[in-house]
């Protein structure tokens, strides 16, 4: 796909999962989460830019690490991740956080200026990885820490027909490359090919939980990356499209809903 298709696809679609983002991801990406902020080791005092930061999950918590002489910058290609992350912060009445929109191949902030870069499960949306990753490199300090969680492997995430459910009812695939980083190496070799020396990359499995099939539907198809092409099916096609997507979560069936299993990567660069 043409990358500034994709990134409008990416732009207008989170703008549309935007509200329902941290309902329907927020529990299940903490596992990702928790292991991305530990490999962080955030020190008080530190400047960090969060890349892709959504509504900002793990920016506040950046900030509560690195504390009153910190700074968080977070930025995002969605108007209203943007919004929801700035309006967090204004009513927590938070001063050394900022929130602007911007793409994470094109970061519009001077050379070493921070101390850490994070993004959390945002690099399997862009057209170049790599160029983002440059981007994280080229705002480092020397001697500063890159720390990215992608998903892990195709095979290993049971939730994966959403995209073919999704791209075989639109005519363009919503993220044509989304699994390739979890393959083996790849991750470490996009940290290489940006400028990192090295690149640690640890492999977690976790779970996606939900007790009803709306729930297991509504984070696949509202809350995601699906969600403009899925704003424009039909009412039929929507059902559908969910109906397609149970049948594909169905050998994760529990007593309790489902048990969808996936699994994360991160991964740790230094200057
Ligand atoms: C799964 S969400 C992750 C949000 C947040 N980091 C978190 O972990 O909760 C992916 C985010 O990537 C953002 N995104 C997609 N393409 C982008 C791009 N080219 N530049 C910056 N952000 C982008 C989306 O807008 C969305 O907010």
């Amino acid at each position: 796909m043409e990358a500034a298709l994709q990134r409008r696809v990416q732009r207008y679609g989170w703008d549309k999962a935007a509200l329902y983002y941290e309902n329907s991801w927020q529990q299940q990406l903490k596992p990702a989460h928790d292991a991305l902020f530990d490999v962080a080791n955030i020190q008080t005092g530190q400047k960090i830019i969060d890349i892709a930061c959504g509504t900002g999950l793990m920016s506040f918590r950046a900030l509560e690490a690195t504390g009153s002489d910190g700074l968080i910058v977070g930025t995002d290609i969605s108007d209203k991740m943007i919004e929801i992350a700035d309006k967090t912060a204004k009513e927590n009445g938070l001063g050394n956080i900022r929130f602007e929109r911007m793409d994470a191949e094109e970061l519009k902030v001077d050379d070493e200026e921070f101390d850490l870069a994070i993004c959390a499960l945002g690099l399997m949306y862009l057209p170049s990885p790599v160029n983002a990753l440059k981007q994280m490199f080229r705002v480092l300090k020397k001697g500063g820490h890159c720390v990215a969680a992608v998903w892990g492997k195709r095979i290993n995430c049971g939730w994966a027909d959403i995209f073919e459910i999704v791209d075989k009812r639109v005519s363009s695939e919503v993220c044509p490359m989304f699994f390739n980083l979890g393959n083996e190496k790849v991750l470490e070799e996009n940290f290489k090919l940006a400028g990192f020396a090295s690149c640690q990359v640890k492999r977690i499995q976790s779970f996606l939980e939900y007790d009803t099939d709306e729930k297991a539907c509504s984070a696949a198809f509202e809350g995601g990356p699906v969600a403009l092409a899925y704003s424009k099916f039909s009412e039929s096609v929507k059902k559908e499209a969910c109906e397609e997507y149970l049948t594909s979560i169905e050998n994760f069936k529990t007593e309790d809903g489902y048990s969808v299993p996936g699994e994360f990567l991160i991964g740790l660069g230094i200057k």
